[in-house]
């Protein structure tokens, strides 16, 4: 069985995607900065389903990450053949808030960090194929959203760099799926710092990483190009296409005391 490599495979929505695929007995390659929780959970899947799993401890928001991440497959000979685009993480508040530097350092993991990846594997992914890309993007993808607007930004490039590349590897046995999560039960909210009322609002739709991964791995198996988490996110994402932008956004920038 081929590797699947999982950033952000160390907590939250990426380490239950990360059980999942274990679960389905592919062989994991695990990355995100912290090592003890990388090891905790690579012995964790590989004891329960008797898979291979190793990690690299490494901050994918510095530049060169990515040509490390890639000399630690090759020099393992680490056989890929799916890619899941998951870590990432907001900074929320006022733009202001953040010096220039933070938003680009979020910005390369979002983005530059997924497009880097994907250019890199793709080689590998098309020779191993039928193979599959996972892209986690967000319900924030869908809506201009004050309050995360660098962030909003950043997920709404991931999904339509998804779609169009999937587009684009049509005929390759390469599939290409993004998945959109709304708030999910992870660390999410306490690293972008959400404010007290996004947070309550948030904690009354919560899904669980869990439900969240189980979908996206569902999606991907089923060569989906694109899936929102859950009915309230769908219907989010609904009314956001129906009602005029400026209704949503105001709506949004009060969540977030703007
Ligand atoms: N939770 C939500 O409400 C929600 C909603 C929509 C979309 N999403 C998206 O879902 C994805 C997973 O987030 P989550 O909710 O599971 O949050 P999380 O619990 O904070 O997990 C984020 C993962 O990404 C890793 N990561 C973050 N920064 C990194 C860096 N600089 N270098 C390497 N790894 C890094 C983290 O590990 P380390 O901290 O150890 O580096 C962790 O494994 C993200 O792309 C996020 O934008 C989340």
């Amino acid at each position: 069985m081929p590797f699947a490599l999982i950033t952000g495979g160390s907590k939250g929505i990426g380490q239950c995607i990360a059980t999942e695929l274990a679960a389905r007995k592919y062989n994991l390659l695990l990355v995100a900065r912290d090592a003890s929780l990388l090891s905790a959970h690579a012995s964790y899947v590989s004891e329960k389903y008797g898979i291979e799993a190793h990690y690299l401890a490494l901050d994918l928001g510095q530049a060169g990450a990515t040509q490390k991440l890639m000399d630690w497959i090759h020099s393992n000979n680490y056989n890929v053949g799916l890619l899941v685009n998951n870590a990432g993480y907001g900074l929320s508040g006022p733009f202001t808030k953040y010096n220039a530097e933070a938003h680009i350092e979020m910005m390369r993991v979002n983005m530059e960090v997924p497009v880097a990846l994907t250019s890199a594997l793709l080689p590998m992914l098309t020779k191993n194929a039928p193979s599959y890309i996972l892209n986690i993007a967000s319900s924030a993808a869908y809506q201009a959203v004050p309050g995360l607007s660098a962030y909003a930004a950043s997920k709404a490039f991931i999904l339509n760099f998804s779609r169009g590349l999937r587009h684009e590897l049509k005929n390759t046995g390469v599939y290409v799926t993004a998945v959109s999560p709304g708030s999910t039960d992870t660390n999410f909210a306490n690293r972008a710092d959400v404010g007290p009322k996004a947070l309550k609002t948030a904690e009354k739709v919560n899904m669980t990483p869990e439900a969240v991964a189980k979908i996206a791995v569902t999606a991907l198996f089923n060569k989906k190009p694109e899936v929102i988490t859950g009915f309230i996110n769908k219907l989010g994402a609904f009314l956001v296409w129906l009602l005029p932008k400026k209704l949503a956004e105001s709506t949004a920038a009060s969540l977030y005391g703007l």
